[in-house]
């Protein structure tokens, strides 16, 4: 039984943080990890009970698959071929041994508000990162243009409302991982009455 009053918890939560998509390596999880990581992104505040999240999972030649479309999708937008953004676009997907894009699907005919489906779709993805933190590997959430590519989306056959929340790379990291400033708690949180 998990015990739920683990201080590790919390240090795992304050300890979270990204690393780099291009600094990452093998090896990435192994199908079980991936498994867990991918439930643990399930089990997020989801009004409704909609599920308005699906995780599309990119390995190995899958993930060359997505990285042509995602370069073709920058040439259809108008691209030079060989342009920075281009060449950049064909790496994008091939930077950590996994990469899972999270779709947000939301049901238009729910009472639920369209914005509440899609921030559960963002706690979907913190909940796959930091899975990924407790399991020893890194993560990063990235979007870049490929998020926004009508090409990229046709490949995931996206109908108007459905969005790409981002691609987030899980792998091994190269070297130490870098902390970042963090905001000051004090311009963050108010306790009330001021
Ligand atoms: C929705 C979303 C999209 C993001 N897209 C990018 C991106 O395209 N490029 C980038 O450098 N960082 C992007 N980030 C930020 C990184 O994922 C990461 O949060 C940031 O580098 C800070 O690191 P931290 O996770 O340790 O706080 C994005 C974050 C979110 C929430």
């Amino acid at each position: 039984m998990f015990n739920i009053n683990n201080p590790k918890t919390i240090d795992l939560l304050l300890s979270r943080r990204s690393e780099k998509s291009r600094r990452m390596e093998g090896p990435g999880p192994s199908a079980d990890e991936l498994k867990s990581i991918l439930k643990c992104g399930m089990r997020v505040s989801d009004h409704g009970k909609i599920a308005p999240w699906r995780f599309e999972v990119f390995e190995g030649s899958a993930q060359q698959n997505l990285a042509n479309v995602m370069a073709a999708g920058m040439l259809d937008a108008g691209e030079e071929e060989n342009s920075p953004k281009h060449k950049a676009m064909q790496e994008f997907a091939m930077q950590a041994p996994v990469v899972i894009a999270v779709l947000s699907k939301p049901d238009t005919e729910h009472k639920v508000p369209l914005w509440e489906q899609e921030l559960s779709v963002g706690a979907a993805c913190q909940n796959i990162l930091v899975a990924t933190h407790a399991l020893g590997f890194v993560g990063q959430w990235l979007t870049g243009d490929g998020a926004y590519n009508q090409s990229v989306r046709n490949y995931f056959k996206l109908s108007e409302a459905d969005k790409i929340a981002g691609f987030l790379f899980i792998g091994s990291s190269t070297g130490e991982l870098k902390e970042r400033p963090r905001p000051n708690f004090d311009d963050v949180v108010t306790y009330w009455p001021k």
